[in-house]
């Protein structure tokens, strides 16, 4: 054959690149897509079709095939090797993309399955866009061996490398083992999806063999479970679409790496008292026991009363999320006396202490509404690491160097005084309502341990009580104490709070401070 002799016409590469697509094309027909959807799931394609803006998606590696040989794997080399990555836009913002499929081979990670998604990680990471992973997978493949396991350490040293500088999603769309969890675990919120989502480190079929026990999916790993007991995840949607509504709202209040700001949106501020503003004015009960929904302040602060929660079903007791002050991306966290009269758990300070460092990471002002009597005294509180666990609150609030601003409605007592925004930790502006009451303790708990013994020896014991709860109560548990000493920075009506956040943070926002250079510090995990 001589050197000018042709072996394949322009045309005819033209026409194999056609027939590629074609191949590609003609998965979406298959059986196992048929499977998937019989089981009320959409495909890869099909998810980041509704995800991205109409158009917008550039799929990657499409042509990407396994170079497997063993069980008979040679046999069946679909193209893109059971993942779809690329990069589109979502409301006109670049973020990059990877999505499992469970079509093939059960959305199991093997190698040039995790290179792909290695190399759209990078391209993530240098080009500074979110990225999001949509994870429908049996975990590492079992067909390549080790090589599966490296891939998964891969994407997690990834998921690290990229934490705090862009924002990273994963949606659950599967029943997702092994290191298809752990890698999620790691990015910044889990999105799962009533019914159709399960995550577990051990199989139900797995944990079977090894200990005998039997449980099923939704009970071990289900949506449910990880959204109202463990708190693996941050969202239960209704179905795939919310799920990709909710990721579409978080992204719209953080920014697209930590060199920018969070976007910002025109809303005038509403320069008079309102009627809704006037409404906080009744809101606290006389009773310091009785309820009150903090979500009637939060939203009487928030753009439009718009409140998108992380975490919504679990540690009921604190709410955090992403709401707007005059345009302006701030992420809420609030004492709700509503569930467990507000105390702290273990639960709400981890709760709370994560999604603190998320905004401060994405330089979004933290916000925080404190009705607090403190840490919850239980046995098991306790033993399960209050101390330990606890701490993470109170080290996320003294770590974080975004504007803060906390106001407090009613009680500030004790360690939940110190841990919930507390003047003390860093917190720029502490504003209180005149029913703040500011303390070691409430009333009733002081006269027992100060006045046991003279309330006992008193001719009334009851009137006694009385009398010195009401003397401790006007001495001390007011915003006045604080105020005196500029803990509290302005007391407020509770009306004017409204107003009062919205100049705050637009005093802080040029905030810079500068922390002393270390390595990292230690947070106490
Ligand atoms: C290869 C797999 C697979 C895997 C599923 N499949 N998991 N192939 N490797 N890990 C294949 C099945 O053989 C099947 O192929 C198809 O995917 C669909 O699986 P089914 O079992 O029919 O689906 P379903 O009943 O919905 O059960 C899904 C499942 C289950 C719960 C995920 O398949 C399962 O338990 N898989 C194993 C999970 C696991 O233990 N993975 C390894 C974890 S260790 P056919 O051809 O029949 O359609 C790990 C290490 C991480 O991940 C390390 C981090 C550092």
């Amino acid at each position: 054959m001589s050197a000018d002799e042709i072996t394949a016409s322009t045309a005819e590469r033209i026409a194999e690149l056609a027939n590629r697509r074609t191949e590609l094309a003609a998965m979406a027909e298959t059986d196992a897509v048929r499977r998937q959807h019989e089981k009320g799931k959409m495909t890869a394609r099909e998810r980041i079709d509704a995800l991205f803006d109409a158009g917008s998606f550039v799929e990657l590696d499409a042509f990407a095939r396994h170079r497997s040989r063993d069980f008979g794997m040679d046999r069946h080399r679909p193209l893109g090797d059971g993942v779809v990555t690329g990069y589109g836009t979502i409301d006109g913002r670049r973020v990059c993309v990877f999505a499992q499929d469970f079509t093939v081979f059960g959305g199991s990670l093997g190698e040039v399955y995790g290179e792909k998604i290695v190399k759209i990680m990078d391209l993530a990471l240098k080009t500074g866009c979110p990225i999001i992973g949509i994870n429908d997978s049996g975990g590492a493949r079992i067909q390549e061996g080790v090589v599966s396991l490296a891939f998964y350490a891969e994407l997690v040293k990834r998921h690290v490398a990229a934490s705090g500088v862009i924002p990273q999603i994963s949606l659950m769309v599967g029943p997702c083992a092994g290191g298809a969890v752990y890698a999620p675990a790691v990015t910044d919120l889990v999105v799962m999806v009533e019914n159709i989502s399960h995550m577990f480190v051990t199989g139900p079929e797995v944990l079977h063999t090894v200990t005998g026990q039997r449980v099923d999916r939704e009970e071990l790993g289900g949506a449910m479970r990880h959204n109202t007991v463990s708190g693996s995840s941050h969202y239960l949607a209704r179905d795939e679409k919310d799920a990709f509504e909710y990721i579409r709202v978080v992204l719209s209040h953080l920014p697209s790496n930590n060199m920018q700001e969070p976007p910002a949106y025109d809303a005038p501020v509403v320069a008079e008292i309102t009627a809704e503003d006037r409404e906080l004015d009744g809101l606290i009960p006389d009773r310091p026991n009785q309820p009150y929904d903090m979500q009637r302040v939060v939203r009487a602060v928030l753009d439009d009363g718009e409140l998108l929660e992380t975490q919504q079903l679990f540690a009921r007791n604190i709410i955090c999320g992403f709401g707007r002050v005059a345009g302006r991306s701030v992420g809420v966290v609030a004492n709700q006396p509503m569930v467990s009269a507000a105390a702290l758990d273990i639960d709400a300070c981890e709760k709370a202490a994560r999604f603190i460092r998320m905004c401060d990471a994405f330089h979004v002002p933290v916000l925080t509404f404190v009705d607090v009597p403190g840490f919850l005294p239980a046995v098991e509180q306790e033993t399960d690491g209050i101390i330990r666990r606890g701490a993470k609150l109170i080290y996320a609030y003294a770590e974080a160097t975004v504007p803060m601003v906390t106001v407090v409605t009613r009680k500030a007592y004790g360690g939940g005084y110190g841990v919930m925004g507390s003047k003390h930790l860093g917190i720029d502006i502490n504003l209180a309502w005149p029913t703040a009451e500011i303390a070691v303790m409430g009333g009733e708990s002081a006269v027992t341990v100060l006045h046991r013994r003279a309330v006992a020896e008193a001719a009334d014991p009851a009137a006694e009580r009385l009398r010195l709860r009401a003397e401790y109560e006007r001495a001390l548990c007011n915003p006045y104490v604080a105020a005196e000493r500029g803990y509290i920075d302005e007391v407020i009506m509770p009306h004017e709070t409204r107003l009062a956040v919205t100049r705050a943070l637009e005093a802080l926002r040029d905030k810079r401070t500068t922390r002393i250079a270390r390595k990292h510090g230690n947070i106490p995990l």
